[in-house]
């Protein structure tokens, strides 16, 4: 069984563990600051393992040391958005969080793949990747699977057909920025731009650029988790199982869509190697101005990071 260890035992840490046992992905370390938290929601869920009939170990900690030789790490520690916040207000006290757990990720699993999901996403993923000294083919951030899956949501309510049959594309960056692609967004293979009018596309782009801070608005005291934790388990799903799943990733770009060194979403090829491939789409004048913007806004992001990155 691979050694999938979860850091930040809230609601997204907890909701990921629990899917990714429920698929028997692996045996799941569940780690958290607060005492008797990631202790508490571990033997639960093993507890509900002979219910629901799975096997996979799951146990909690505070200690980094229990976290050694895992395959997989995903970051979900660091506070959430309160109403009226933005992504990027949890800049710098995210970016303390993030130092700390990669330094022990780098001393305790330095083998492992990296799945950031902490916000803000892409400067969270960079730092990630610059703090812990791994190949950037290692560490990636969970956004665009995520992104994705609520502009297939609303298009599908839209339409009023199965979720199964759409394959929606949303890249650049987990703000408000991100850059939903409809000539990319397609159902049983026929682009939306062929079934809805522009004026209805443009209604879902906004609804799924504004999706995080609309559930934000709904709950006040926290912020997504169910759709975060599945994006999450998709993607280490495809890790362990080296499925080598084409999906919109949070990924590190090296020349790729024109940008360097930047963490950005793009499709990728991922399997037990991380990110195997990047797929460079062919986009239009607008489609590649939209992600220039994106591009822009993630790094100005992680210049105002400068001081914690070597
Ligand atoms: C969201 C937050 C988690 O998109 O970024 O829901």
């Amino acid at each position: 069984m691979p050694k999938i260890t979860i850091i930040g035992a809230g609601a997204v840490g907890a909701t990921a563990a629990q899917r990714i046992v429920e698929k028997e992905l692996g045996d799941v370390v569940l780690t958290d600051i607060v005492e008797g938290l990631p202790q508490g929601k571990a033997l639960d869920l093993l507890e509900a393992g002979p219910l629901f009939g799975y096997d996979s170990k799951i146990t909690g900690t505070n200690d980094y040391r229990d976290i050694e030789g895992s395959d997989v790490v995903v970051i979900t520690a660091g506070i959430a958005r309160k109403p009226g916040m933005t992504r990027e207000d949890l800049l710098k006290i995210n970016a303390k969080i993030i130092r700390e757990v990669s330094q022990n990720i780098a001393r305790y699993s330095p083998d492992s793949i990296v799945i950031t999901v902490t916000n803000p996403l892409d400067i969270m993923t960079y730092l990630t990747m610059k703090t812990t000294g791994f190949p950037p083919q290692r560490v990636f951030g969970m956004s665009g699977v995520l992104d994705s899956g609520r502009f297939a949501s609303f298009i599908a309510l839209e339409l009023g057909c199965s979720v199964r049959d759409i394959s929606a594309m949303v890249l650049g960056g987990h703000g408000d920025t991100m850059v939903p692609l409809p000539r990319f967004t397609t159902v049983l293979g026929v682009p939306i731009t062929e079934l809805l009018p522009q004026e209805t596309i443009r209604r879902l782009i906004e609804r799924t650029v504004n999706g995080g801070a609309e559930i934000v608005n709904l709950l006040k005291t926290g912020s997504a988790f169910y759709a975060p934790s599945a994006a999450v388990t998709n993607m280490v799903e495809a890790v362990v199982k080296d499925t080598k799943r084409i999906l919109p990733v949070c990924a590190y770009l090296n020349g790729e869509y024109g940008r360097k060194d930047i963490y950005l979403g793009v499709p990728v090829k991922l399997g037990k190697r991380g990110v195997e491939e990047i797929i460079e789409l062919k986009l239009t004048q607008d489609e590649k101005k939209a992600l220039d913007r994106s591009a822009d806004a993630v790094s100005q992001g992680i210049a105002s990071l400068s001081g914690l990155v070597s």
